[in-house]
């Protein structure tokens, strides 16, 4: 299962060097990579883990934003989800590959805990 957002960067997103803010890019990223393991537990889940975030390439104001999650690995009731973010240059359609991460998330019941998730990956 994926998901995919796409945002514009703007000034208020932006920190001290006019570079996107790390603490909003990674609540894109959560909310993303929550909505694929969602479609795959078809469920609610909650975020176990930040595993890894990778910032390689800077996103400025003006920017596009695309975040593309996939669901990687399934366990009993957690699954691993892959993150890419890339930004797209508006002017040109020029895009790199900005930021790659891998959260954990689990499914869970009304009562918050744990619950199984369909193994099945259509
Ligand atoms: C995530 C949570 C439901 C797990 O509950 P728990 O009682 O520890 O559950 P379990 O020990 O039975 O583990 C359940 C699954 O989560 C996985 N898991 C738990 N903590 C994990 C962690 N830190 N990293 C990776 N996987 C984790 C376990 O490996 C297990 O996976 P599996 O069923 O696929 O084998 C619980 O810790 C929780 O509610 N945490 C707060 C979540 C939250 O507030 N997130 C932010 C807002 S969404």
């Amino acid at each position: 299962m994926r998901a995919t957002s796409l945002q514009s960067v703007f000034p208020q997103d932006t920190n001290s060097q006019g570079t996107l803010f790390a603490g909003t890019l990674v609540g894109w990223m959560d909310r993303c990579a929550a909505y694929a393991a969602m479609r795959q537990a078809r469920g609610n889940v909650v975020t176990a883990a930040m595993d890894e975030i990778t910032f390689r390439i800077p996103i400025v104001k003006g920017d596009l934003v695309e975040v593309d999650a996939i669901v990687e690995t399934i366990g009993t009731t957690s699954m691993r989800v892959k993150i890419d973010v890339w930004r797209e240059r508006i002017e040109d359609g020029t895009r790199e590959l900005c930021v790659i991460g891998h959260f954990t998330f689990v499914a869970v019941g009304r009562d918050g805990r744990p619950v199984a998730v369909p193994q099945a990956t259509t």
